[in-house]
């Protein structure tokens, strides 16, 4: 039987040191993209394939994280008095049903599979999605919805993956690939962050998984790998053969904002789909581009 996916775990325990000092005394997960930030489009994703459980591992100077998904009282009076009622609707929104969300603290920066192996209590014997902040997709369905339709296909993990170029792969995890119609790849191999000589393919993970609860244990052996962390590549690596394992190759354009250009790109993309800011927005970046306006 398979089990339907209802929980989702969010890493954000992370420094964010390439944004400083805008994180400095914020989360990274806390930056906008337009004028929502990282995080809510990572939980409205999930919402939208049918989660209902959520739980952040958090780290210090993260609280504002968890107070993102409280109810806002005081400023829910205010714009009720002021008679912005738009606002209120948007801001009721992102409301989550009481007990939604739990947290876990990640003390020390181990690495992504540490992180994830800290919500084991949470995840107890059930599948479940990781949504990595730092990647936004834009994409009809959500990325996330379409690996829970993708889980429901196969009955194993599904992670969601796109090519990047050969030179990119040692910032990625990467697959060895077997069977592959186009759209759901067989997954022989994985392997994190390797040189682009050594890497088996270009085919790169994103940060949208959906992983059996056997992965805990195979995260449990706190085997360290690239860059001395314990890496969530090296313990899925170890299912394989154990478990279906697939990658799906999502439909949607993922924008990295855990890199400044990256970052700055997903601004511009999701302002473009704002129908209320799009033709200002394509005016100005008419202006840079033609009359080559800030030009050095
Ligand atoms: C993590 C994973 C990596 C994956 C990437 C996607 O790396 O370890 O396998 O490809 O996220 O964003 P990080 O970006 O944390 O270095």
């Amino acid at each position: 039987m398979i089990k339907p996916l209802r929980k989702a775990v969010l890493p954000v325990a992370g420094l964010g040191t390439r944004f400083l000092p805008a994180t400095k005394a914020t989360a990274k997960e806390m930056l906008p993209v337009v004028d929502k930030p990282l995080i809510e489009y990572a939980v409205d994703e999930a919402r939208a394939a049918g989660i209902e459980q959520f739980c952040l591992v958090t780290g210090r100077g993260k609280t504002a994280l968890v107070e993102h998904f409280d109810i806002a009282y005081e400023l829910e009076a205010t714009l009720r008095e002021r008679g912005k009622h738009r606002e209120l609707k948007e801001l009721r929104a992102n409301h989550l049903p009481p007990g939604a969300v739990t947290t876990v603290r990640q003390q020390e920066p181990l690495g992504l599979g540490h992180a994830i192996w800290c919500a084991r209590a949470f995840i107890g014997e059930d599948p479940f999605a990781i949504l990595l902040p730092d990647d936004l997709v834009l994409a009809d369905t959500p990325c996330t919805k379409q690996l829970a339709d993708a889980y429901h296909e196969t009955g194993g993990c599904v992670i969601a993956v796109t090519e990047v170029p050969r030179a990119h792969t040692s910032r990625y995890g990467i697959l060895d690939v077997g069977r592959d119609d186009g759209r759901l790849v067989e997954v022989r191999g994985l392997v994190e962050k390797p040189k682009p000589e050594a890497a088996p393919s270009n085919l790169s993970i994103i940060g949208r998984y959906v992983l059996l609860p056997q992965v805990i244990a195979e995260l449990a052996r706190m085997e360290r790998g690239a860059g001395g962390e314990v890496q969530l590549t090296d313990a899925m690596a170890r299912l394989i053969g154990h478990v279906p394992f697939h990658g799906l190759r999502f439909e949607g354009r993922r924008f990295d904002c855990g890199d400044k250009v990256g970052f700055l790109e997903a601004q511009i993309a999701f302002a473009l789909k704002r129908p209320d800011m799009a033709p200002a927005v394509r005016a100005f970046l008419k202006t840079y581009v033609n009359d080559g306006v800030g030009a050095a």
